[in-house]
């Protein structure tokens, strides 16, 4: 059995304060709430940095009394779909505070220094707030690209994206809040940006223990035998864990529905195949065996299957208090 641990012993917190926080942005972002957050399943050295995170920005008092203060911003970057937001809210989470999740669809606007005013007003209406929570500004690289030439046809346009990027850094520089990026593009951030941050962490692909854990994961409640999780897991090397969600959830549905939707789940190789076909690596990425090589894949499904099929189901937990009544 592999073992994955979390990033932080510490319960979830409700923070009830995001009705404000929201009105305050005006639509300049999403307010998450802490306790709608998922736990990503890490490679540990993402762990032991979000770990290490969590435990300086929890002793801000012991830091200062040395001369220091925590770190207060990270730049997450990696593929798609490895975990990036899912991280930022969960540490969001970890700490008891909204997270206030900001994509390029609230920060761009073509009007003449709209982007600009919309990088201003957001970072202010989180200063007005005053209360802590997580700003996460998502596809960074959409206003934090490098600086351009402003001398070719496209001139306007540049020079309204260099300045937005001004103000991004102006406002980087002296915002006293939590800050979290992310980008899939990490090698067109503007270098004055970057360094800004306090940490860069990748979050890349998932790992073969990774992998496990998150085939497992989304595989519950139904027990799949632990060969067939690590026939899997090879399988899979390449896949990020939002298409082992698509899989797995896949073949849940399956299992579920099957009969009923005229796919019944008659075999491992059945379900996977049928799953296989209907999902795909993103084209940019190498496809992982179970995509690329899929009947050489199911022939491996099947044998490790050994026939037992359909898996398991982990009985659901009891619900009530038996001390009642
Ligand atoms: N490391 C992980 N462990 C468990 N589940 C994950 C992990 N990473 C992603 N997922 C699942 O995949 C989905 C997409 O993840 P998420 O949005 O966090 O990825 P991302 O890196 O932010 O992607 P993008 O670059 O496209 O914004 C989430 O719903 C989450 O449940
Ligand atoms: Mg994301």
């Amino acid at each position: 059995m592999r073992k994955v641990r979390s990033i932080s012993p510490t319960p979830l917190h409700l923070s009830k304060e995001t009705e404000e926080l929201r009105r305050a942005l005006r639509g300049r972002g999403e307010v998450l709430e802490p306790h709608e957050a998922e736990e990503p399943i890490l490679a540990s050295v993402v762990r032991g940095a979000m770990f290490g995170w969590l435990a300086e920005l929890n002793a801000r008092e012991e830091l200062s009394a040395v001369g220091i203060k925590p770190r207060a911003s990270a730049l997450l970057s990696g593929p798609p779909g490895c975990g990036k937001t899912t991280l930022a809210h969960h540490l969001a989470a970890r700490l008891g505070v909204p997270m206030v999740n900001v994509g390029a669809e609230h920060i761009i606007d073509s009007a003449h220094g709209g982007s600009e005013k919309n990088v201003a007003h957001l970072f202010n209406a989180i200063e007005d707030f005053g209360k802590p929570c997580i700003l996460f500004l998502d596809e960074i690289d959409s206003i934090g690209g490098k600086r351009k030439d402003t001398s070719g046809d496209l001139g306007g346009a540049v020079t309204a994206g260099n300045s937005t990027l001004t103000v991004l850094l102006r406002k980087v520089e002296s915002f006293n809040g939590i800050l979290v990026a992310a980008t899939n593009r990490a090698d067109t951030l503007d270098q004055a940006l970057w360094r800004r941050f306090g940490m860069q962490i990748e979050v890349a692909l998932p790992d073969d223990d990774a992998r496990w854990a998150i085939l497992k994961r989304y595989g519950e409640p139904f027990l799949f035998d632990e060969d067939l999780l690590d026939c899997l897991t090879e399988l899979t090397d390449g896949a990020a864990p939002s298409l082992l969600r698509q899989l797995m959830e896949g073949v849940k549905r399956l299992l579920v529905l099957g009969e009923r939707i005229r796919q019944p789940a008659t075999s491992a190789a059945a379900a996977f195949g049928a799953i296989a076909a209907q999902t795909k690596p993103h084209p940019d990425y190498e496809s992982p065996l179970l995509w690329s090589q899929t009947g050489k894949a199911l022939e491996e499904i099947t044998r490790a299957a050994k026939g037992q099929w359909p898996p398991a189901r982990k009985e659901a937990p009891e619900t009530g208090n038996k001390d009642a009544a």
